[in-house]
């Protein structure tokens, strides 16, 4: 059988490559068809890059004063509700954006699969929600400089008998629709055998309950769901390296340079660290 596990180029935008080159995996895929799906490589991440700062402009808001933010707040600990009000990492990186960029933040509650047409049509200025940047989304957005990595892995209940990513061949798997672990499962294990919920944590009650056989998903909220529920394991082998970064709208460059001008200095003074290990404890 092919192997399934797609390893991905950790990719940033220009000189950041090299930074990131540490973290790239040895292994190669050997599905090149499905590059489309696949996580930015790094042709399309200079080509994106090379447009020249001077065309930027002026910084265009949806709404006058405030930087309106899409999300899908089922995510810890990236975005998640506490108390009726939005709060994780990417909830707190977007208000110091904000801050910087001198206007308010309002964030905008929606389904995943929605946020990428919000950015589009100009209804928010960007979306935020531990999205990851792949080929077949920058054809209709841009993304900021990437804020955090992260792995696509599966979770599985204690006793179950599958051990590897392999042995989800023919396997019900569930996911959150539209994102990542969807578009990996339905090409390598078939539409027929993926269920896809409209939260992650939708698709882990499934797997409780038996519905489904294992959950494709990112690390750090299947943490979350395995810590919040009984029975339930990460396996040690996981499915695909991604960037998360921040989705902006193709004609609005000012916004993406301010974005990414305000993470470096949240990046360089340490701030972002301080912010994900309030989130993330250290293991
Ligand atoms: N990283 C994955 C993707 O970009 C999943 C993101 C889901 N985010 C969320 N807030 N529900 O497709």
């Amino acid at each position: 059988m092919k192997n399934i596990k797609r390893i991905m180029a950790a990719v940033l935008a220009g000189a950041m490559i090299m930074a990131f080159a540490a973290c790239d995996t040895k292994e190669t895929t050997d599905d090149t068809s499905s590059a489309a799906d696949s996580a930015v490589t790094e042709s399309a991440a200079s080509a994106q890059e090379s447009a020249p700062a001077e065309t930027a402009g002026e910084i265009k808001f949806a709404t006058d004063g405030k930087l309106t933010m899409a999300t899908n707040a089922s995510f810890p600990p990236y975005e998640y509700y506490e108390n009726e009000k939005i709060v994780g990492i990417d909830a707190e990186v977007a208000e110091l954006i904000a801050q910087k960029l001198g206007v308010e933040l309002e964030i905008k509650d929606m389904e995943f699969g929605s946020i990428i047409g919000a950015v589009q049509t100009g209804a928010v200025d960007m979306g935020m929600a531990g999205m990851t940047i792949t080929e077949d989304r920058l054809k209709t957005v841009d993304f900021s400089d990437s804020y955090a990595t992260a792995v696509q892995v599966v979770i599985v209940k204690e006793d179950s008998e599958i051990a590897t990513v392999d042995d989800l061949q023919g396997k019900k798997v569930g996911v959150q629709e539209n994102t990542t672990g969807d578009i990996y499962a339905s090409d390598d294990l078939g539409e027929e055998n993926v269920k896809r919920y409209n939260k992650g944590n939708d698709a882990v009650a499934a797997l409780v309950s038996g519905v489904v056989d294992a959950v494709i998903i990112d690390n750090e909220p299947a943490k979350s769901f395995v810590a919040a529920n009984e029975g339930l394991k990460i396996l040690d082998t996981s499915y695909a390296d991604e960037q998360y970064a921040i989705a902006t709208n193709k004609d609005n460059k000012a916004l993406t340079e301010a974005i990414n001008k305000a993470l470096g200095e949240l990046k360089a003074d340490g701030t972002l660290d301080e912010i994900v290990a309030k989130y993330i404890p250290a293991e």
